[in-house]
């Protein structure tokens, strides 16, 4: 069957006809496990390169609009493309180190869902993407609900806690000694990273922590011990890993 590829050029360099390059098993399981972005974009290079629209197929003109989450303080820049929101924009590649395979687990496309329940039973929702599993990590709700001390959401309890001298109120609580001091120890986080930047503001860790959330519901973090925990565990926290998620872990140092 003849085709016409955007990335045409890329594949007839590759010498791979398209059918060929689809069913690449690179895409599936257990071959994207190991791939490199450099092996995936080696096809896809158009995921990081191409520009945004100015006006949308039905006319309406990208400058006369703005998405809620383009008002908030940490959106800088123009709109721009998903892919380089996660992967190329300056904060992305300041606090996070997320791959292809990061979110692209890889499915067989004749098995694609089948059914909600089914994704526990391996398959993924769309591109073979877990909304659950990843993009809820940081674009969940703030749990509140879990934190002694907090009354209410970040938004109306925030001005007791953030303050000229020690602008990062999150901090007060999660700082050293506080609680939950052992974070972000996985692959696609720069952890030191992340500190360093959230001293100067709260609005660092509301970003990932309810501040983007696009989910009604809060990602159910691992709840890693820390120094001075308490070992009596609150209810909510009973069903809850001690560690992260294995694939994330996986060329991690132990500390
Ligand atoms: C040999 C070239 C090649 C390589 C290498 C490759 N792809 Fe693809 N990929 C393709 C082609 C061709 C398609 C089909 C594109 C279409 O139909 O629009 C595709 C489709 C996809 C899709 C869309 C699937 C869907 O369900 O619609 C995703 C997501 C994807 N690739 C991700 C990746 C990732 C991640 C990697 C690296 C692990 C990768 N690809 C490596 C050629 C490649
Ligand atoms: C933060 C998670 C995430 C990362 C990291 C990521 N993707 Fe995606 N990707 C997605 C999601 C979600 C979609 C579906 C977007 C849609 O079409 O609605 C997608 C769609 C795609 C598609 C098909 C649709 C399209 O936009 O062309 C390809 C191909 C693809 N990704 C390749 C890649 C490659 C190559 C990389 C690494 C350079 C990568 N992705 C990194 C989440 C991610
Ligand atoms: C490791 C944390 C992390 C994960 C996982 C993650 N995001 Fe994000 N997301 C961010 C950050 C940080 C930004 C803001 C980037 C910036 O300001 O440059 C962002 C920005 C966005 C934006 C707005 C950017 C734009 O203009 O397109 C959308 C939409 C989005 N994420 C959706 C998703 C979806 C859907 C997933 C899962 C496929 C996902 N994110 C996974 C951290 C994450
Ligand atoms: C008044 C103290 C306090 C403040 C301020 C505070 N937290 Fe918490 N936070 C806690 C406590 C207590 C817990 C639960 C500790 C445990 O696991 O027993 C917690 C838990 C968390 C968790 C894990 C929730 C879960 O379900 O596992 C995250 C994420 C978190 N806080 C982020 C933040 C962020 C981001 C801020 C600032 C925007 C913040 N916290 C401000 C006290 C606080
Ligand atoms: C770029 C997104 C991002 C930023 C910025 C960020 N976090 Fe997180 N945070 C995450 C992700 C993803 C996880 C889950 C990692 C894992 O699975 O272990 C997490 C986990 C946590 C946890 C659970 C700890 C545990 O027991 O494993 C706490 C508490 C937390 N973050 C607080 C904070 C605080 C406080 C800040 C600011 C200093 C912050 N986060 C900044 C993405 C972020």
């Amino acid at each position: 069957m003849a085709l016409s590829l955007a990335a045409g050029a890329s594949f007839e360099a590759l010498g791979a006809d398209y059918e060929a390059a689809r069913w690449d098993p690179i895409h599936f399981k257990p071959a994207i496990e190991k791939a490199s972005d450099e092996q995936c974009l080696s096809c896809h290079k158009e995921i990081l390169d191409r520009p945004t629209r100015e006006v949308s197929p039905a006319g309406f003109k990208a400058s006369d609009g703005a998405a809620w989450y383009q008002t908030l303080d940490t959106y800088q820049g123009a709109q721009d493309d998903f892919h380089r929101r996660h992967l190329s924009s300056d904060y992305a590649k300041q606090v996070m180190d997320l791959k292809c395979n990061t979110c692209h687990q890889g499915n067989d496309p004749r098995e694609e869902t089948p059914a909600v329940e089914a994704q526990n039973a391996g398959f993924a929702m769309r591109k073979s993407v877990d909304p659950e599993k990843n993009c809820l990590m940081c674009h969940g709700q703030f749990p509140y609900q879990n934190m002694v001390g907090l009354e209410g959401p970040w938004h109306e309890v925030r001005e007791n806690f953030d303050n000229p001298e020690a602008p990062n109120g999150c901090l007060s609580c999660h700082g050293e000694g506080g609680f939950r001091s052992v974070r972000h120890q996985v692959n696609f986080l720069k952890a030191d990273a992340i500190e360093a930047v959230a001293k100067q503001k709260s609005d660092t860790c509301f970003g990932c922590h309810g501040g983007r959330s696009w989910y009604r519901i809060s990602y159910p973090y691992p709840r890693h011990a820390w120094p001075g925990m308490d070992p009596a565990q609150p209810d909510w926290a009973k069903d809850r890993p001690t560690e992260s998620d294995a694939r994330y872990l996986a060329g991690m140092k132990k500390k």
